[in-house]
């Protein structure tokens, strides 16, 4: 009996430092990611998950896998057809939700002033929340300001603590600006090393608006990830060439959102707020430029 009183109380003294040591490692890896200050004042993780691709129970598992290893901004979009499955991975981690920050977009075929309120519940039901941290209008199509406008009502009605766009360009930004009531937060655009905009990062900036890039990697097109050029500044660091193209990101002052289903590759992915790109090698990635979204076929 009292051989069995001790195994009991090792185990529980056991369980007892590993929940103490897990929870310690969650929070040094959580409290990692710096956060950026949108213009409503609203903080927002400078490195979020994306969720392209990720449905069903690839999406709940990977979404629940990311949050474990410290990941709080999760990128979806109703087109992409994983809202449910995004917030059953959410509430699967079982994070506080107030800790997380999540984003979806509104569809083309959704734009006007009516549908986008309706097309809001929806996400939100599917989400399984009831506000969401940002909600962006996906593509600059149809009726852009009816769908602001509900868009700025549903953010005063506290349903969406911020608002943006996503594939504006600076036309359409200026447009958007000059006829809003409450300014975007965020234009979340096409971002990486062969598809690097610095003019219209440079205007979106100006304007006071953050910058999201979406598709870091191209998703490893035209070989990115074996890139000469990446591969040999990783080097120097010991970082892999996607390491150093989200680092490139990041000190351009862009937030980055890399989709992966791969565990290892979510470590890696969070792990670039441990160095810095020197001006020297930032100025040699600008080499890659192929001035061409990677995309076409989005277009
Ligand atoms: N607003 C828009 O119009 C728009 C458009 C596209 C995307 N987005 C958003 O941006 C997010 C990111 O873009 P994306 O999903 O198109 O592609 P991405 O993040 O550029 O690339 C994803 C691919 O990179 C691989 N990968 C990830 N980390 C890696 C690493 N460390 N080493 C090697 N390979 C790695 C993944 O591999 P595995 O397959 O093995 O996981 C996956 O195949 C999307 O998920 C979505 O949330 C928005």
């Amino acid at each position: 009996m009292k051989k069995l009183i001790r195994n009991a109380a090792i185990l529980c003294a056991f369980l007892a430092v590993t929940s103490v040591l897990s929870a310690q490692s969650l929070k040094k890896e959580v409290s990692s990611i710096p956060t950026v200050k949108l213009n409503n004042g609203v903080k927002m993780p400078a490195l979020g998950f994306g969720t392209l691709e990720l449905n069903d129970s690839l999406g709940i598992n990977s979404v629940a896998q990311a949050i474990l290893l410290g990941y709080r901004l999760f990128d979806t979009a109703t087109i992409y057809g994983n809202e449910e499955a995004v917030g059953k991975g959410l509430k699967k981690s079982g994070v506080d939700r107030k800790k997380l920050f999540i984003s979806t977009k509104l569809w083309v075929s959704d734009m006007g002033y009516e549908n986008t309120k309706k097309a809001f519940e929806k996400s939100l039901k599917k989400l399984g929340v009831d506000y969401v941290d940002m909600y962006l209008i996906h593509r600059p199509r149809g009726d852009v300001q009816g769908s602001w406008k509900a868009m700025e009502e549903l953010y005063k009605a506290g349903k969406i603590r911020a608002i943006g766009v996503s594939n504006f360009d600076s036309t359409q930004l200026a447009d958007l600006v000059a006829k809003a009531e409450i300014k975007p937060a965020i234009n979340q655009i096409e971002l990486n090393p062969y598809f690097q905009e610095p003019e219209l990062v440079k205007v979106i900036k100006k304007s006071g608006i953050q910058v999201e890039g979406w598709s870091p990697f191209a998703q490893g097109r035209n070989g990115l990830f074996t890139n000469k050029v990446l591969v040999e500044i990783g080097k120097k660091y010991n970082k892999t060439a996607a390491q150093v193209t989200l680092r490139w990101l990041i000190q351009r002052g862009v937030v980055v959102i890399p989709r992966t289903s791969n565990p290892a590759f979510m470590k890696e992915n969070l792990d670039v707020f441990n160095f810095k790109l020197s001006k020297a090698d930032m100025q040699q990635i600008t080499t890659l430029d192929k001035k061409t979204s990677q995309f076409p076929e989005w277009n």
